[in-house]
């Protein structure tokens, strides 16, 4: 069974370099030097020395992909952990309660038809790999409802931007009421 419950621990220790750390939408977050991605009560913790924040998620089953679509994703996205993706984007998002209020498929609808969110990062795989990790089931009250973690290559930095831009400006992230964006970086 692999794991589904992961910690991102901002901090002074960590093997990820926090290049810089902002917020887009809302507050923000402390700015710290290091992050490190811990699977859940693998012993980090915000008790670490140096540990300034701690957010967790889970991942999950899929909510809106169709079939098609799945076996797209399927054949493009690659593994995380490749050793030339040194650069890396940790963004939590927080959706509004519009948003939580709808029905799945007026969900889908602003998702996919109007904001061709999978469509639009399907042309950036598989230069980049991603994580989804789901905040809202967790037994604690968390400050965002996801923490999206994507992993690519120095040589892709730009097009990740694109990418970012491209979703921030469909419809669907008129919903987004908190969005912070650090991006990382590590030694090869
Ligand atoms: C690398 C290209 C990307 C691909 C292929 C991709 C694909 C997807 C897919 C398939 C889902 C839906 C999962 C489900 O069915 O539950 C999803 C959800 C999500 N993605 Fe992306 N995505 C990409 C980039 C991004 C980026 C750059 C961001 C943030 C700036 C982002 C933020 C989100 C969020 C917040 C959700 C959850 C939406 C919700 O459940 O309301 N994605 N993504």
């Amino acid at each position: 069974m692999p794991a589904r419950l992961f910690d991102f621990i901002g901090g002074a220790d960590g093997p990820w370099r926090v290049d810089r750390i902002g917020a887009v939408t809302g507050d923000g977050l402390p700015a710290v030097a290091r992050l490190r991605v811990a699977e859940a009560g693998g012993g980090a913790g915000i008790g670490e020395p140096g540990a300034a924040w701690q957010l967790r998620g889970i991942t999950s089953n899929e909510r809106y992909v169709e079939r098609p679509e799945k076996q797209l994703l399927l054949a493009k996205q690659p593994a995380l952990g490749r050793a030339e993706a040194r650069c890396a984007a940790l963004i939590p998002i927080r959706k509004n309660a519009a948003w939580w209020a709808m029905t799945q498929d007026e969900r889908r609808a602003i998702f996919e038809a109007q904001s061709r969110h999978i469509a639009i990062g399907l042309d950036y795989l598989p230069a980049v790999a991603r994580r989804l990790h789901h905040c809202r089931d967790l037994e604690t009250p968390q400050p965002f409802d996801f923490l999206t973690w994507f992993e690519y290559a120095p040589a892709d930095a730009e097009a990740f931007e694109a990418l970012v831009a491209a979703l921030r400006a469909s419809p669907e992230w008129a919903f987004v009421d908190r969005e912070v964006d650090l991006r990382l970086s590590r030694d090869a």
